[in-house]
């Protein structure tokens, strides 16, 4: 029988220099998008996939995503006493049932593929969902939805994919795939950050991945990759390799990269444009705004 999706690790350990000065103090994964944590965004995909164990590996200076998912009493409190219920209601999709959330260390920034496998005694002998929180993922149905539902009807390892433009490879982990079956494409291989002309594809690693514990065994061998880090996709090249099931899956929907300025204000127009109490005069602004730079040019 094939175990049931429960768990999902979210790598929060990195340092987000892209982000400082202001990651001195704030951990990357709670800047905000409108009015959310980026957490809050991957928290809520993983919930709608089914996901009720989730897995932090932090470092030093993250305490503020510890507190974000904690109870605020005083906070609440003091809403409750000013009647302002649709603040209170805010407030609930960052409660977390007690003891669903579990947070480890990674002492040392010795990759992703490390931070994963700092999280191995809480995963134990389960498939698990990988979620990196700065892959901001718009779509009618969630990302990891879409690829639960893959998984149910053909088990094996999966990663998000999506095509980039070809000078871009050498910032992702990229697929070597036999034709596509649907949205589906077994995987021939996987290289981490390949240079253009050594790039087997076009066809890029999204943050979102559905492993098998085997893949932990990978980890565990400490092999240095791309970067001299523990890479995760050298894990799960070495599963291909080893013969197992590894699908890319090409999902439905937009990808900001938050991990990046420009993807991250590209993700800020975006989701603020979504919001129904904010499109209309956020709308007329960019439009205003726009007009006014061209008249400027
Ligand atoms: C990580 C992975 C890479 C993947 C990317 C997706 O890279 O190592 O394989 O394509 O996330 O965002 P990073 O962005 O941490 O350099």
């Amino acid at each position: 029988m094939m175990k049931k999706l429960r768990k999902a690790v979210f790598p929060v350990a990195g340092m987000g220099t892209r982000f400082l000065p202001a990651t001195k103090v704030i951990p990357k994964e709670v800047l905000t998008l409108v009015d959310r944590p980026l957490i809050q965004y991957a928290i809520d995909e993983a919930r709608a996939a089914g996901i009720d164990e989730f897995i932090f590996v932090t470092a030093r200076g993250k305490s503020a995503l510890e507190d974000y998912f904690d109870r605020a009493p005083e906070l609440e409190s003091s809403l409750r006493d000013k009647g302002k219920n649709d603040l209170l209601e805010a407030l609930k999709a960052s409660e977390m049932p007690s003891g669903a959330i579990a947070y480890v260390r990674q002492q040392e920034a010795l990759g992703l593929g490390h931070a994963v496998w700092c999280a191995r005694r809480l995963i134990g002998d389960e498939p698990f969902v990988v979620m990196l929180p700065d892959d901001v993922i718009a779509a009618e149905k969630p990302c990891l939805q879409q690829m639960v539902e893959a998984y149910d009807e053909k088990p094996g390892n999966y990663v998000a994919v999506m095509g980039v433009p070809r000078e871009l490879t050498k910032q992702y982990g990229v697929f070597d795939l036999d034709p596509w079956d649907g949205d589906r494409a077994r995987a021939k291989g996987m290289v981490e950050k390949p240079e253009p002309e050594d790039a087997p594809s076009n066809y890029a690693a999204i943050g979102r991945y559905i492993l098998q514990p085997s893949v932990m065994d990978e980890l565990r061998k400490f092999k240095k990759g791309a970067g001299g880090e523990i890479q995760l996709t050298d894990a799960i090249a070495d599963r291909i390799t080893a013969g197992d099931p590894v699908y890319g899956y090409r999902f439905a929907g937009r990808r900001f990269d938050c991990g990046s300025k420009v993807g991250y204000l590209q993700a800020t127009v975006a989701f603020g444009l979504a919001r129904d109490d904010l499109r209309d005069d956020f709308a007329a602004y960019l439009a205003e705004y726009m007009g006014f730079m061209n008249a400027a040019e």
